[in-house]
């Protein structure tokens, strides 16, 4: 596992699968928030790709968040378009509602940057989110992620046009003290 201050991010555990399901993508605004493509229900039982792990792919890794202190799931997150060439990745995570708001999200962003600069010897992380998200944003930006441009309209979301904010860190700019 991997540890943060208050986060671990673990393997994906078959029964986290129907909480992460529940709480984060079967509610339509949630769900619609957090994945560029159109919402829909998943029939239970089949294999949703956003949750269900293929530990053979090479270009995404999947975690389950869980609190160290106690073990229980919080949320999920990936490092994904993991590029060996240019070296790149870029990061995303999804908190379940009840655990929002609480700097788990910070530690997360955090821990991801140790596994992407340390763990997998990359040279430069990013992140996309709606320009509305703010604690996404001030994660991304307590850990040194800098904002690089703005994607106007660029998410279609409920019945409108979103901007969204591309960040970006590169490896000599991480200061990992930083973030406690
Ligand atoms: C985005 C998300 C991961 C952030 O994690 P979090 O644990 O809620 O955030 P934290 O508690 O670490 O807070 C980070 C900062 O945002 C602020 N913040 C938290 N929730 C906020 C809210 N609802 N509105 C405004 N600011 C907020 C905190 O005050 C903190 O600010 P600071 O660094 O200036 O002190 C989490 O809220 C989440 O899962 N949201 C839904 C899914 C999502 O949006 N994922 C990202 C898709 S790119």
């Amino acid at each position: 596992m991997l540890k943060g201050n208050t986060v671990g991010l673990r393997a994906r555990h078959e029964d986290d699968i129907p909480v992460l399901r529940a709480e984060l993508f079967d509610d339509v605004v949630n769900g619609s928030r957090a994945d560029g493509r159109p919402w829909r229900p998943v029939t239970p039982g089949t294999k949703d790709p956003r949750l269900v792990v293929d530990d053979t792919e090479q270009g995404r890794v999947p975690f389950s968040v869980v609190d160290l202190a106690s073990g229980t799931l919080v949320g999920m997150a990936n490092l994904w378009g993991i590029d060996t060439h240019n070296r790149s990745a870029h990061i995303g995570l999804g908190l379940l509602p009840a655990a929002r708001g609480k700097g788990y999200g910070t530690d997360v962003v955090a821990v991801l940057c140790h596994y992407g600069f340390v763990v997998r010897g990359l040279h430069r992380l990013q992140i996309e989110t709606l320009a509305d998200n703010t604690a996404m944003l001030r994660s991304a930006e307590r850990n040194g992620f800098v904002r690089e441009g703005v994607l106007r309209s660029s998410s279609w979301v409920l019945g409108e046009f979103l901007d969204e904010v591309l960040l970006g860190l590169l490896a000599e700019d991480w200061k990992p003290a930083a973030r406690s």
